[in-house]
């Protein structure tokens, strides 16, 4: 059969052509979705009396006979055939005839397509509040382990204040509750039919946008037909919430590969998800924490390029936005694949609490602590931060930490030292002294997560309830 477009033409699309415009090859992706998209426009179609109840019967049947083959590997697409729409017609018109010619009634491949997005991208989305869900399990699992384990906190990378590991491993637990916010909010821009708007203007068939919408579980019908074909706002926004998530776990990764080094020997990661090298046969190389890092960059480079795909294109459609697709898919496979692994990666994470004691003992990281000691002796926080500035110089030069120095050799310094001094530096003092709502003392640290592991259970209550309407 010749194209379901060729009636206009004269010649044979030029085969270099043909394979220029054409899409199967990666938005075969869209096959369900697509599928679902027709049976409910059919289904439309004949409840308004648009179409014969008896052809619509058959055309569901047909397309259900497609899907299955589909799903068992058995249609083989055509590069002539352009694009997944099309490929599932000609399909469906081999299975059932002509009468599979009226599915198109009323509606436009520019409306369909951007159906097609909505449904996939929904369905994603939940699926990625759940990842994100199960990795904040992970870290709450290490945040609760290392409720008495202290560690130097740095700013500059250099070490600043002693801090728990379980507040270090909150403040991721905060960064994606707030990525699994924004996918959250995404939803309602994402739950929205195209369908309906035909190519740009709408139909002249008496069609029920409405009822589709109910029939695929869409909360809204898009109120303008030609923003319904030519939004894209959505995919874009699903690239950028990738981009925040992607970066957040190249910040975490990025640590990871720091504290598994023998420099910090902080933390060791499991056998099972490090490789080794072809030569070093000593090497255990943190690969995936370093990918996931890498490939942040390619998760931001479609976003750029879909912001640039969009940019001054004139209303409607236009064949450009063919190219939402695959930075779309990479971007779902890339996500997918980075979350699935960190999770476990970080509950079988061994933290090294030995090590990072032996770190925050020797550093000037309870420096701060002597300097607010003088404060609430009554001298000004700026002289306070002057003599202990002088009295670290003094350890540096004479190889010695804070709370290696005499009562005398503190005197020296400031009259206003006096025993007490030695309790105030311990870094247990040091970290419970921060005693402010998120702050680092273990009671407010304790508290912080019994308050993220409620939003938690909130969050993973909504996966579960929206993961059934997206289907
Ligand atoms: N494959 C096309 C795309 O993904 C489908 C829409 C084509 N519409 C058209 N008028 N050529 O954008």
């Amino acid at each position: 059969m010749s194209k379901l477009w060729g009636g206009r033409f004269t010649k044979k699309t030029d085969q270099l052509v043909e394979e220029y415009t054409a899409s199967i090859m990666f938005d075969k992706e869209l096959a369900e979705e697509d599928i679902q998209g027709s049976l409910a426009h059919v289904a439309m179609l004949g409840k308004q009396g648009i179409l014969p109840l008896t052809d619509v019967e058959r055309i569901q049947d047909g397309l259900l006979r497609v899907m299955n083959r589909i799903r068992r590997g058995e249609l083989e697409f055509s590069v002539s055939d352009e694009d997944i729409h099309m490929n599932i017609e000609k399909a469906l018109i081999d299975d059932v005839g002509p009468v599979g010619g009226k599915l198109h009634t009323g509606r436009s491949r520019n409306d369909q397509v951007a159906t097609d997005m909505h449904l996939y991208l929904r369905k994603r989305v939940v699926e990625f509040v759940g990842m994100l869900v199960k990795l904040q399990e992970a870290l709450l699992g290490q945040a609760k382990a290392n409720l008495e384990t202290i560690v130097p906190g740095y700013t500059h990378l250099q070490r600043a204040q002693p801090i728990l590991f379980a507040h270090h491993m909150m403040a991721y637990v905060s960064m994606f509750g707030r990525d699994a916010e924004r996918l959250q909010d995404s939803y309602k821009r994402i739950d929205m039919l195209p369908l309906g708007a035909g190519a740009l203007a709408g139909t002249t068939f008496p069609i029920d946008r409405h009822f589709v919408a109910s029939k695929l579980g869409f909360g809204r019908v898009y109120e303008n037909s030609l923003d319904a074909v030519s939004d894209r706002d959505f995919i874009v926004e699903f690239l950028s919430n990738a981009s925040m998530i992607m970066m957040h776990l190249s910040r975490l990764c990025e640590e990871i590969v720091m504290w598994s080094s023998t420099e910090f020997q902080f933390v060791e990661l499991d056998d099972s998800f490090t490789t080794g090298s072809s030569i070093m046969p000593q090497k255990k190389n943190p690969d995936v924490a370093e990918l996931v890092r890498g490939k942040t960059g390619r998760v931001y480079g479609n976003l750029v390029g879909m912001l640039t795909v969009l940019k001054s294109l004139p209303l409607a459609y236009n064949k450009d936005m063919q190219e939402d697709k695959e930075g779309m898919f990479d971007t779902v496979k890339t996500l997918q694949g980075a979350l699935q692994l960190l999770a476990p990666m970080i509950s079988t994470m061994k933290v090294n609490k030995d090590r990072m004691r032996q770190a925050v003992n020797q550093d000037f990281s309870n420096a701060t602590d002597i300097a607010d000691f003088l404060v609430n002796k009554g001298l000004p926080f700026r002289q306070a931060h002057e003599v202990i500035g002088k009295t670290v110089l003094y350890c540096i030069q004479n190889q010695k930490y804070l709370l290696d120095l005499t009562l005398e050799e503190f005197t020296q310094f400031s009259k206003l030292f006096d025993e007490n001094i030695y309790k105030v530096l311990q870094p247990e003092n040091v970290v419970n002294a921060r005693n402010v709502y998120g702050g680092t003392a273990s009671n407010q640290v304790a508290d912080a997560i019994g308050r993220a592991e409620l939003e938690w259970q909130k969050t993973q209550a909504w996966v579960e309830s929206f993961a059934e309407k997206s289907k």
